[in-house]
């Protein structure tokens, strides 16, 4: 009788050891794109991150990107002690290129908003049509152009380059809106804008009459959160060679470790208890409190 619970005993938790080893998968989240290395609050697949910036930066076959419902651009860079993503548009016009363009907007729930000194200068643009060149009547009933008058040096500047002048359009087809002027909803609607093209800028390179040096692109600033708190839980998790990750019915909190285990603490605490069999740290405890009860039992019997 004894030897048989015993033996019952040994093939019942040599089951659960099989059920429950979990196999080295390798690290879930990955801690680079391509180049660009990838930190709280950015994630390269679903799962990592936070979840609130999951389906706005995504990284596909090693390309991070970065999505309005205006359309996809890549991310050149990220400056994680500042919080700004780095973006171009690949239907924007530079001072070597000059191509049609629809616009480019951000998503009004977006985590994101423009760099304070981010600059859309918008180009060949109707005169007689376009609702740009209307003026804004304020209240106490003085009117003030939509399109920034401190722009017009940008807008010449620019207008000399090679690939803008050969289209012998007038500087007056210029307008420099700076993100402030777009609205709420950060919407720059080409189309209904009439005009046909535009440049982003978001710095001058310290050359403001070499409009080939200036920065193309865009650039956004991120929050972490309403206070903009790094969570502490992240930093600790980075700082143990983990990426922060979410998971489970309320998207909490993972730290995703490196030979692939997912804890809730750090991987330098987590890994007590994976090692070797790379248990989760509740499932140690179920073989533990199992083998436990088999013993009583056989000890009571
Ligand atoms: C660990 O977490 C990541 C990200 O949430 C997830 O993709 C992965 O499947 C998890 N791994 C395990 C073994 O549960
Ligand atoms: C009228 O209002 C605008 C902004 O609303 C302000 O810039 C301007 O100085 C005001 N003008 C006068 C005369 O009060």
């Amino acid at each position: 009788m004894k030897i048989n619970k015993i033996s019952v005993n040994s093939i019942i938790t040599f089951t659960m050891l099989i059920v429950y080893v979990q196999p080295a998968l390798g690290q879930a989240c990955q801690k680079t794109c391509g180049s660009i290395p990838i930190k709280y609050p950015f994630g390269t697949g679903p799962g990592c991150g936070d979840p609130r910036f999951q389906s706005y930066v995504t990284c596909n076959q090693q390309q991070l990107t970065f999505s309005t419902h205006t359309g996809c651009y890549p991310v050149t860079s990220i400056d994680y002690n500042n919080q700004v993503l780095y973006i171009t548009d690949p239907s924007m016009s530079t001072c070597s290129c000059s191509q049609p363009s629809k616009g480019f907007s951000l998503d009004w729930n977006a985590p994101f908003s423009f760099r304070d000194d981010v600059v859309f200068a918008l180009l060949d643009c109707s005169t007689s049509a376009s609702p740009i060149y209307k003026s804004i009547r304020a209240s106490n009933s003085t009117t003030f152009p939509l399109c920034d008058p401190q722009g017009a040096s940008v807008c010449s500047v620019l207008y000399s380059c090679q690939a803008i002048s050969r289209l012998n359009i007038p500087v007056s087809t210029c307008c420099v809106y700076t993100p402030v002027d777009l609205g709420p909803s950060f919407e720059m609607d080409l189309q209904k804008l009439q005009c046909t093209a535009y440049s982003g800028l978001y710095g001058f390179n310290g050359q403001e009459s070499n409009p080939d040096a200036w920065k193309y692109g865009v650039a956004l600033n991120y929050k972490f959160n309403l206070n903009n708190d790094y969570p502490a839980m992240c930093a600790s998790c980075e700082k143990s060679n983990g990426v922060c990750g979410y998971g489970g019915p309320y998207n909490s909190y993972v730290c995703n470790c490196p030979s692939g285990f997912n804890t809730s603490t750090d991987c330098f605490y987590g890994a007590a208890w994976s090692n070797g069999l790379r248990f989760y740290p509740w499932q140690t405890g179920i073989v533990l409190v199992y083998s436990l009860a088999w013993f009583a039992i056989l000890c009571a019997a």
